[in-house]
């Protein structure tokens, strides 16, 4: 008898994850001896940038202390209440509960199981992380895009987001600062999404895991900070501005009114518990990074902001036009080209090595095509990536 293949769950075919995608081709290409330039994932310590020593040794000490057993399932008591003092710092009021998780990611998608059944939906930014995308896909619930707009500068259009709620949106996604557009939004767009959301009974998911490398002299506003009633999850974590992704630590904070989120966090909590803990040793660098010295963040942004200098000037000509990212280590620049920006990318790595990922990876408005790069590589490197990509450019452009 023939063997059986095994059949992969339904569920899996719509889930895609852009950023990994194309690291497959770049391996092949590499295979040829052709120099490639990396300028697809967000990973700090892929390039010179290192985790703070500090956070090293708290984690060493804890495992020779033995903390090495399972933690409560919300995390160890000075990781929770590091987050929720820094949360408070924030000007986060009314904090309902603090959740410390395997990175961000599964803060996200924890919060997201326990609110969504099949046929609800969310609302995601286009573009945006995908992970959202594809967390909402396994749960069978839609992803909802709502659009930015490139034109001011990449921020959410409060009418656009209107437009999409309907009597089964559960919740809106904010990426602030976002990841692909490096784009940080001000208080009052916020203040009137936090009454849109108010208005229709949904809950607010803020992902702010890039709040600490705000490179130019906005600041940072925490949504939750603007209504201390207001339904909010925002997600946070070591893996961008305390330069450590490998480590998986993040975690979520619930704030607002108590009554409207107590069921919802009754449910986080049962598979808080089901999944035991987040990784007990990582977590005793949460109070050590949120409390201890930050020197080195200011060092991180010094050499962030000359990179994005670069890459603001040499990504804008003809053919090309990026708006300047205000935070985060991604820009997200227009292409004016034949053929789709998948394709481009492809060719860009068969013909140059420069690896980035499409903007059709991200999402975006129907008919643009974009790429996102990653200006964490050195300054020589980004250069050099530039120049290959403007020459390529010169023989695609429209
Ligand atoms: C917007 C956004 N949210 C969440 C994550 C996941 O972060 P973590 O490493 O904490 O899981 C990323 C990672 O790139 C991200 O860009």
């Amino acid at each position: 008898m023939k063997p059986e293949k095994i059949r992969p769950a339904r569920r899996t075919r719509d889930i895609t994850y852009a950023v990994r995608d194309v690291v497959a081709l770049a391996q092949e290409t590499a295979k040829t001896g052709r120099e490639m330039l990396y300028l697809n994932i967000g990973d700090p310590n892929k390039f010179d940038f290192t985790t703070p020593p500090h956070l090293i040794e708290v984690v060493l000490k804890a495992m020779r202390d033995n903390h090495n057993g399972y933690s409560p399932s919300s995390g160890i008591p000075a990781a929770v209440k590091a987050v929720e003092k820094d949360s408070a710092a924030k000007g986060i009021r009314n904090i309902r509960d603090v959740f410390i998780t395997s990175g961000g990611s599964e803060a996200i998608e924890i919060a997201l199981t326990a609110l969504v059944d099949r046929g609800d939906n969310v609302l995601i930014p286009y573009p945006g992380y995908p992970l959202y995308e594809a967390v909402l896909a396994k749960l069978e619930a839609e992803a909802r895009p709502y659009f930015l707009d490139e034109s001011k500068g990449w921020l959410p259009d409060l009418d656009d987001i209107r437009s999409r709620i309907d009597s089964k949106t559960r919740a809106i996604v904010l990426i602030n600062p976002n990841n692909p557009t490096g784009a940080v939004y001000p208080r009052e767009l916020l203040r009137c999404i936090l009454a849109l959301a108010a208005e229709k009974g949904i809950l607010v998911f803020s992902d702010e895991i890039y709040d600490r490398l705000v490179l130019d002299t906005v600041e940072p506003v925490s949504i939750a900070s603007l209504d201390s009633e207001a339904p909010v999850l925002t997600f946070n974590g070591l893996s961008k501005g305390f330069l450590a992704p490998g480590w998986r630590m993040g975690w979520g904070v619930a704030s607002g009114n108590g009554e409207i989120l107590k069921d919802y966090l009754a449910g986080v909590n049962k598979i808080l518990r089901a999944r035991l803990c987040a990784s007990h040793p990582m977590q005793h660098a949460v109070a050590a990074a949120l409390e201890g010295e930050k020197a080195f963040l200011a060092q991180t942004r010094e050499k962030l902001r000359r990179r994005r200098d670069i890459t603001c000037e040499m990504l804008n000509g003809p053919g090309i036009s990026t708006v300047r990212p205000q935070a985060a280590f991604y820009a997200f620049p227009k292409l004016d080209i034949q053929g789709t920006d998948e394709d481009f990318v492809k060719k860009l790595i068969q013909e140059t090595g420069v690896v980035t990922v499409h903007g059709s990876g991200f999402g975006q408005k129907p008919g643009s095509k974009h790429l996102r790069v990653v200006f964490l590589p050195s300054e020589d490197v980004l250069r050099k990536a530039y120049g290959n990509l403007l020459e390529f450019l010169k023989t695609h452009r429209r």
